[in-house]
């Protein structure tokens, strides 16, 4: 198949285009490099160009039939999200609708989107599946719900196909330590706690450990990169097949402490590096778990780096190799 990888560059469209590649595909990138990078394209090519820019998309649609569209180009920082809303609705949902009208426009009618378990907001029963309500409570997370809503007006009124899939915490790199996570600045967990382990940071900071859980830091569900890349693949096969749109929570559900994070990954990479205790930051659910059951039953998808210590082993070579 002919795919369109938009946010080919940053952490998961990059995993996305080599997988695509190495599966036979023929990949096109388009990222704009603000939060990308362009060596992260090993794979396919890479156009360099806005999502939100008509002409740049109507140049590679007549020049492409494409047969389908992913879509991993948004801003993911629930704070900036608070503290700069204007961003994150123009980004994430303003220019996502000139991708999706852009698609309808030249008959390209499969898309797979980035959502996130943030559109479910203050969970109310763990592990969270597809029917849990859908309540998010910060900008970032309400501009990928109104994703998901335009999406399913858009298949009702224009056949446009799509599947979202809702990510828990995607962690780790890829194995072979070519690519791995880049944000800048960092804001997730693990990378955070390697930069600690490598020197690259004076020590990692647990946001409050005053929350319910077994030992008061928060409760992750971390999945790792090539296990959602794959789910990607998965879906993009089954939607084709089915001519049916879907919707997917993608985790490995169990979830994990901060504490425990820091642990295995004091174990894995065989340092003892500072911790130290903070607030917590605002905006935090106590645990955060997926019911991936239906992708499971649905997909076939079977996560195989679903051990915390092969995420972090992943994610370690890549900071020890990359950042060296
Ligand atoms: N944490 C720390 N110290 C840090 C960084 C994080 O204790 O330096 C804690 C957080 O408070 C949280 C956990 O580690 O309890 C995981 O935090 P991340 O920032 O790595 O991930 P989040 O769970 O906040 O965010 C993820 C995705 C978001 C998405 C969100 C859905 O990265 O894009 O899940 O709730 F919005």
């Amino acid at each position: 198949m002919k795919i369109l990888v938009v946010g080919g560059a940053g952490y998961i469209g990059s995993h996305m285009v080599k997988q695509l590649v190495l599966s036979n595909h023929d990949v096109i990138a388009l990222d704009n490099l603000s939060c990308g990078y362009e060596d992260a394209v090993k794979y396919g090519e890479l156009v360099i160009g806005d999502l939100g820019n008509k002409e740049t998309l109507d140049q590679l649609f007549n020049a492409h039939q494409f047969d389908a569209v992913m879509h991993f180009a948004a801003f993911i920082e629930v704070g900036e999200s608070v503290l700069n809303p204007a961003k994150y609705y123009q980004n994430n949902v303003a220019n996502t609708q000139v991708l999706l009208d852009a698609m309808i426009k030249h008959d390209v009618r499969n898309f797979i989107f980035s959502s996130t378990a943030a559109i479910f907001g203050e969970p109310e029963y763990t592990p969270i599946d597809e029917k849990h309500s859908k309540q998010p409570i910060n900008p970032y997370g309400r501009t990928k719900l109104m994703v998901e809503q335009i999406l399913e007006d858009y298949d009702n009124a224009y056949g446009l196909k799509s599947t979202c899939l809702r990510y828990f915490n995607a962690a780790g790199a890829d194995p072979d330590g070519e690519l791995g996570e880049r944000h800048n600045p960092e804001s997730h967990l693990v990378p955070l706690i390697l930069q600690a382990a490598s020197g690259r940071r004076e020590d990692i900071k647990i946001f409050g450990q005053d929350y319910p859980t077994n030992d008061g830091t928060c409760v992750r569900d971390y999945v790792h990169i090539n296990d959602l890349c794959e789910a990607h693949s998965l879906a993009l096969t089954r939607m084709q097949a089915t001519g049916q749109s879907a919707r997917y929570n993608l985790g490995n559900g169990r979830g994990f402490s901060v504490k425990q994070v820091i642990d295995t990954s004091k174990q894995v990479t065989g340092i003892d590096f500072k911790v130290v205790t903070t607030e917590r930051r605002a905006g935090d659910p106590a645990v955060l778990v997926a019911d991936s059951a239906l992708a499971k039953k649905e997909l076939g998808w079977q996560p195989k780096f679903d051990q915390l210590e092969t995420i972090i082993e992943t994610a370690w070579q890549w900071e020890t190799t990359f950042f060296k």
